[in-house]
């Protein structure tokens, strides 16, 4: 069937761009080595999608990486470079209704009751700090009781036993919201965990839509095709029938089960969670699954795919609304947190406007620094010297407090209450300063040179 697997797009691009892939046929061990490689490797600013076929104690390929990349990101979506984020848009609002089918690769075994083992999977161990091995690429479906609505979100979940999984809502999002519902009505939600599926669904599933909007749909848009869906045994829940992995089961909302300490994307072990319990009755797999992991910390691929759908929304919505944003950039050395944007101002004021209106819409943002259009916003050191030298503390900053943001942000209270902060560091009117010029002679004489140097070594 269908070219909707994670591995009918490992053949298609390895074979298309084989340079962007690096198989480590070395033994590595679970225990934080899968980690130590992508580090190293993006230490040297490379981010391939990684392979490991040789892992001690399991049978099974890991596969990581996928996301660290911003050009294989382009190109998973056909987009051309530079063109990511209006890519994803158009695709994304082509959602198509799913097409559902009564079996696929994912019902190749399927394993209930006493047969089920969580320990059997290969689980990796991201960082020291961690407490233990977890699943960083689980995402977790589940549906509106009355109208079969989906929600898609990631919960990084621990093997609490040989069936049961510690996992954390801290984003409070829809799960959230639909684990409450149930509490409500005194039930348990029904959950199935996809571990391993197209990188466009796993795309998808980060998107944070209104309620009621279904990820699965979305995914179907940035396909190309309705998302081929299998029923799960218990629940009847609809998962991707090219899945890898899938974990049926129920979230006792009155369960409780430890969870943390956790390497999150601030770069700081986390233990604030929202310590649920995922009671898993079902293991679906497909025949010879690979295993997907997520690299987790402030890693390349966690960031992306956290951001890329939102980044997405918040530069179609800022555009739109504010004609005089040229660029938007949120860096990675500020995780979720930070947000740059250049604005070609006509009137004053403009650049405080936009900036407002971004942390009005951005729930992780924090700061937000608003520079003029000539300065490159893709580059942190750039927009710095704009601030340093175009920005006045008493005039050009401020501060909003007591607003909902990132429970993972260390400095903020536990359920991430946080302040925000608007920089203009515009020249705005007035500005007089003449900034240095070299007449373009003397650039190509110093380009020649330069380029003479390189030559030579
Ligand atoms: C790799 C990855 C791991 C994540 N882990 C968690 C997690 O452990 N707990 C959590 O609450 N949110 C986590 N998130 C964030 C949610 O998945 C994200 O906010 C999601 O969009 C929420 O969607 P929803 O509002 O539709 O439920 C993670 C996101 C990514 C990309």
């Amino acid at each position: 069937m269908t070219g909707q697997g994670l591995q009918d797009f490992l053949r298609d691009y390895e074979a298309a761009h084989p340079d962007d892939v690096y198989t480590v046929e070395r033994p590595v061990s679970l225990d934080q080595d899968i980690t130590a490689v992508v580090w190293e490797l993006a230490e040297r600013g490379q981010h391939p999608l990684l392979r490991f076929p040789n892992v001690e104690g399991s049978d099974r390929e890991v596969v990581t990486n996928l996301f660290a990349s911003r050009l294989r990101i382009e190109r998973m979506l056909g987009a051309q470079p530079g063109e990511l984020h209006d890519r994803y848009q158009w695709l994304a609002a082509e959602a198509m209704e799913m097409a559902e089918t009564d079996d696929g690769p994912i019902t190749d075994r399927v394993d209930a009751g006493d047969r089920v083992d969580l320990r059997s999977l290969p689980l990796l161990t991201h960082f020291a700090t961690d407490l233990g091995p977890y699943i960083t690429s689980g995402i977790v479906v589940a549906e509106e009781a009355e109208t079969g609505r989906g929600n898609l979100s990631y919960h990084r979940s621990v093997v609490a036993s040989p069936t049961s999984l510690g996992t954390s809502l801290h984003s409070r999002g829809d799960l959230w919201r639909l684990l409450q519902d149930a509490a409500a009505r005194g039930r348990p939600l029904p959950v199935a965990m996809v571990i391993g599926a197209h990188p466009l669904f796993m795309l998808a599933a980060s998107a944070r839509v209104a309620f009621g909007v279904d990820e699965r749909e979305i995914a179907g848009g940035l396909m190309g095709a309705p998302l081929e869906v299998v029923r799960t045994p218990k629940h009847g829940l609809r998962v991707p029938a090219a899945a890898e992995v899938v974990l049926e089961g129920e979230i006792d909302p009155a369960a409780d089960e430890d969870e943390g300490p956790f390497g999150e994307f601030s770069g700081y072990s986390s233990d604030r969670s929202t310590r649920n319990r995922i009671d898993v009755c079902t293991v679906m797999q497909r025949n010879g699954a690979v295993w997907v992991d997520v690299v987790g910390g402030n890693s390349h691929e966690h960031l992306n795919l956290g951001r890329v759908p939102r980044e997405a929304e918040m530069i179609a919505k800022l555009k739109d609304r504010f004609g005089s944003v040229a660029a938007v950039h949120y860096p990675h050395s500020g995780t979720h947190f930070h947000c740059y944007i250049a604005v070609d101002q006509r009137r004053p004021g403009e650049a405080r406007q936009a900036l407002l209106g971004l942390l009005g819409w951005d729930p992780y943002l924090k700061t937000v620094v608003a520079v003029d259009a000539d300065v490159d916003v893709t580059r942190d050191e750039e927009v710095l010297w704009a601030l340093a030298t175009h920005f006045q503390p008493d005039r050009d900053m401020i501060v909003i407090d007591g607003l909902p943001g990132s429970a993972l942000d260390p400095s903020a209270d536990k359920l991430g209450t946080t302040s925000r902060l608007a920089l203009d560091a515009t020249r705005g009117e007035g500005f007089d300063a003449q900034r240095i010029e070299i007449s373009s002679s003397a650039r190509s004489i110093g380009r020649e040179i330069a380029d003479d140097r390189a030559g030579q070594h």
